[in-house]
């Protein structure tokens, strides 16, 4: 019996802004943002908090896990865009769940903060501390980008996605978690400011870092490259999806991408992403599943799952 994902839910906000949308708003085209980035829309949350998004996305994750918010042991929740300087958006998650049972607390490594969580719930529960654990990855992007500046407020969108973790059928096979915190300024945000970035920089070292990541958790596990069913890569550039996979010699038709329709929402990109694979039928029990991000910190990493 290994850790499996035993339920997923997402939630986006209906509100859409296009490329064209923000061609009104900024000195940036439609055709220079997809070429460069492949994202054509993403979504703003307007009256939605981050509290509400991740709520939504964790009732569907549990619902379809077929638990009840009581039967959750720990609530972990990756964000970078928490509802309040403190108590965690966690805790405001499990009081609006009633996961009485549980206790909870957020995970803060920026685009990575998903995967982070997914290896922390593995050693939970391989170490019999936790049976169910609902991990969440949820970004309120749109209140910390500069839509002013072109070079970063076309990149991010807003959203959620969730899973249950418990005892099950699948595994996880390998995982390498890794961080470079002298290289914070590459990629960060102020206490009360808007998002700095370095683009060229991050490109080349997402590629470099993933890569090396995706290498490791594939030797470790003695998976070669043609057992791998999916890649759901961290959505942050099209670009950056399609090179690694050329990398690494994964067909691009293995590579899930929806960044196109979400941009870059951080820590939710790949829970979103397992959900929307999933009910496109890209995803069934048994596959074997490759995720990696990169992102702040610099922080990045890999993992090998059997769904
Ligand atoms: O989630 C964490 C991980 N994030 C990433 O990994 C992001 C990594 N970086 C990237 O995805 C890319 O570097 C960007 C999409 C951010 C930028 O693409 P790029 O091909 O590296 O473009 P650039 O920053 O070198 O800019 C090229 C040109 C510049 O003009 P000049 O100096 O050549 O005249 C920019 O001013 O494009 C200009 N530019 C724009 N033009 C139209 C920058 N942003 C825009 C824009 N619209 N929105």
């Amino acid at each position: 019996m290994g850790t499996t994902i035993t339920g997923m839910g997402y939630y986006v906000p209906p509100k859409v802004l296009t490329n064209f949308d923000l061609e009104k708003i900024v000195d940036t085209s439609d055709e220079w943002i997809t070429t460069r980035t492949g994202i054509k829309e993403r979504r703003i949350a307007n009256d939605e908090n981050v509290t509400q998004m991740a709520y939504i996305a964790s009732l569907e994750a549990i619902r379809s896990a077929r638990i009840q918010p009581e039967d959750i042991e720990i609530i972990l929740l990756a964000t970078l865009t928490p509802e309040l300087r403190f108590p965690s958006t966690a805790c405001l998650l499990q009081a609006k769940l009633g996961a009485t049972k549980s206790y909870a607390f957020d995970i803060s490594a920026a685009c990575s903060g998903f995967i982070y969580g997914l290896e922390l719930a593995d050693a939970y529960i391989r170490s019999g501390k936790a049976k169910n654990i609902l991990l969440v990855g949820v970004e309120k992007l749109s209140e910390i980008v500069d839509w002013q500046d072109r070079s970063t407020c076309v990149l991010f969108g807003d959203g959620a996605g969730a899973v249950v973790l418990s005892e099950g059928e699948g595994e996880i096979l390998s995982s390498k978690m890794l961080s470079d915190g002298s290289l914070w300024e590459i990629l960060y945000a102020p206490k009360c400011g808007y998002i700095s970035m370095r683009g060229k920089e991050l490109f080349k070292m997402a590629v470099r870092s993933m890569e090396d990541a995706c290498r490791y958790v594939l030797e470790a596990s003695g998976v070669s490259v043609e057992e791998v069913s999916l890649m759901i890569p961290h959505q942050a550039n099209i670009r950056i999806m399609d090179s690694l996979a050329e990398k690494l010699g994964i067909p691009k038709e293995k590579v899930y991408s929806n960044i196109h329709k979400y941009g870059n929402t951080s820590a939710a990109s790949i829970p979103i992403a397992l959900c929307e694979a999933h009910a496109e039928g890209k995803l069934k029990r048994g596959d074997l599943v490759m995720l990696t991000a990169m992102g702040g910190g610099l922080t990045w990493g890999a993992m090998l799952l059997k769904f």
